[in-house]
């Protein structure tokens, strides 16, 4: 089967009056408010905001997670109900298995999966391929920088072949030089795989390099501030005026506008 008859079948992402509330005994944190928005299509989006304005929270009612919640999530015209292989996750931490090398960490993804063996020796080097790591498989993630082991964790999420891809602050302990490559990668991975992929980052450079539209949230309650669709040519210049134009509007969303006029940076 080849790539497009494998994600031939998925629709949109839809996410409708979406609401949150964490219960506890004395308080209620209300995390999440009337969130809306649909992706149509195999986008790239980032959604960005201040530290506790729910980001993960709605990362995790897409992913399944946690099925109390209002609203309605649908994918692939299904609600949302649990958890499911068609929807992959990858954290700030790699959560990789010390204990086992990088090609038994992927393999672990479709461990149970109703394959050959031959069929998954050749997914795992697949995907190790398409994160340049085929020469790594051996090794254990105690071997590897940083960066690389996020991209095992990406060939571990992309091992399951997911229809959409949900990454929670994925390169936030990497240094900048690293993170830029990983963009990078990111991008060329989600131009190869077709899916739609949602990223959360507070680095806002981040988000306008890779998405199409940069979601802002507003904190306490989380809901959708604004959505800032990122219409310049790929591969994007970091440094070009339009980019850095984009950067002052989304910092002057989140609330720092001071990154306006003489101390520019
Ligand atoms: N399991 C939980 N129990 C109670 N409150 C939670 C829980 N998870 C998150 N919260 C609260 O929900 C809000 C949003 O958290 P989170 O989604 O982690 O924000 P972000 O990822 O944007 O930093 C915060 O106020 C946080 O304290
Ligand atoms: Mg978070």
């Amino acid at each position: 089967m080849t790539m497009e008859a494998i994600h031939s079948g998925f629709g949109a992402l839809s996410i409708e009056a979406v609401g949150k509330v964490f219960v506890s005994n004395d308080t209620n944190v209300e995390a999440l408010r009337d969130i809306n928005l649909r992706l149509d299509g195999p986008e790239l989006i980032a959604i960005v905001g201040h530290s506790g304005c729910g980001k993960s929270t709605l990362l995790k009612l897409i992913a399944g997670l946690d099925r109390d919640y209002d609203g309605t999530i649908r994918f692939l015209d299904e609600v949302v109900r649990g958890p499911s292989i068609d929807r992959g996750m990858i954290f700030q931490e790699h959560r990789l298995f010390p204990w086992l090398t990088v090609e038994q960490n992927v393999r672990l993804a479709i461990h149970r999966a109703p394959l050959s063996r031959a069929k998954k020796d050749e997914i795992v080097a697949e995907r190790l391929a398409l994160v340049k790591l085929g020469d790594f498989a051996r090794s254990f993630p105690a071997q590897l920088s940083g960066g690389m082991a996020q991209r095992v964790a990406i060939a571990r999420a992309l091992a399951a072949s997911p229809r959409l891809l949900l990454l929670d602050e994925p390169f936030g302990a990497l240094d900048a030089f690293n993170r830029m490559a990983i963009q990078e990668e990111l991008l060329k991975i989600w131009q190869d795989q077709q899916i739609p992929m949602i990223i959360v980052t507070h680095d806002v450079e981040e988000a306008i390099f890779l998405s199409s539209r940069v979601v802002v949230m507003s904190p306490r309650p989380g809901r959708v501030q604004t959505i800032v669709e990122i219409d310049l040519p790929r591969p994007r210049d970091r440094t070009s005026a339009e980019f850095i134009a984009f950067k002052r509007l989304i910092l002057d969303e989140v609330g720092f506008g001071d990154a306006r006029g003489s101390r520019a940076s």
